[in-house]
């Protein structure tokens, strides 16, 4: 039976800043076999990884830019995003309380200060460097026609992905699944997979019908049924965002799900032992 993958939340984010170059080297510290995060576009186009539409929880939009309320990315050019510090509010906020319970020294949480909001080229390049799968996910409208701002996102995500040869080092997915039928029209060589919350009735059919290789369900409402129907069609399941020690443990030995998107990627490699991740393998 193969393992599944131990893919870290926004990189390890239970012990340092979400979506971060230092969050993936984390990542792969504690071995991880991959990461996923968060890409949207800037006001002049560029993708950097950020998870919330705005700027203001993991950055200091709000000391640098006190006029510019309510610091929506899409508002910041990436030089006026480069300059922030997207990681001090982790020693300030605690998140998981890892710095409060020892697993992060405070000279390591200090040392997140200044870490700055990277653009996907940035990541990219570090996870070949490290040897990270990666999970692209693109931030979007769930249910919304392609917007002009979907085609540029997936057009640039897809020529950066071919120029750095990474194609079989990523897997691309969204909510809006408008914008990975799209991808997989102008890059089917790409791997991609649907975000839902719940697994749909027929989930061979539905991914089927955008073109998609993997679907990743919610775990709260996960189906081994249905992700049976999916793995023995070819597919891949990945789950999110699984954290308690004994739902990893279950779905850590569960022969339908191909990876496992955790907060806590330390935890789910105690469970399952030493790494197996190779490029081009498990979808
Ligand atoms: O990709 C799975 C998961 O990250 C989706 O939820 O809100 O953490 O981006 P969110
Ligand atoms: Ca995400």
């Amino acid at each position: 039976m193969s393992k599944p993958l131990v893919l870290a939340h926004r990189g390890a984010r239970s012990v340092a800043p979400e979506n971060t170059l230092a969050a993936a080297r984390r990542a792969a510290e504690l071995g991880a076999d991959g990461w996923e995060f968060d890409v949207q576009l800037t006001k002049d186009g560029e993708l950097i990884l950020m998870h919330d539409e705005t700027l203001a929880r993991t950055t200091n939009a709000h000391g640098a830019f006190p006029e510019r309320a309510p610091w929506r990315v899409g508002d910041f050019t990436l030089d006026e995003i480069r300059n922030l510090d997207a990681g001090s509010w982790f020693l300030r906020d605690d998140p998981f309380g890892t710095i409060r319970s020892g697993d992060v020294s405070t000279e390591e949480a200090r040392a997140y200060a200044g870490e700055r909001v990277p653009t996907l080229r940035d990541a990219l390049a570090l996870s070949a460097e490290l040897g990270l799968w990666v999970n692209i996910e693109l931030k979007g409208t769930p249910l919304a026609p392609l917007s002009p701002a979907g085609r540029e996102m997936v057009d640039k995500v897809v020529a950066l992905v071919r120029e750095l040869g990474l194609v079989d080092r990523v897997l691309v997915s969204s909510f809006d699944h408008e914008r990975i039928r799209y991808l997989k029209a102008i890059a089917p060589e790409i791997p991609a997979a649907l975000l839902v919350l719940v697994l749909p009735s027929d989930p061979v059919g539905y991914l089927r019908g955008y073109g998609a290789e993997a679907m990743n369900p919610q775990a709260t409402a996960y189906d081994r049924e249905k992700a049976r129907q999916l793995r023995e069609a070819g597919h891949g399941v990945y789950l999110w965002t699984v954290n308690a020690p004994d739902e990893l443990a279950r779905f850590a030995v569960d022969p339908y799900v191909s990876g496992i998107i955790t907060d806590w990627p330390q935890r789910l490699r105690a469970i399952l032992g030493p790494t197996g991740y190779h490029p081009g393998g498990p979808r």
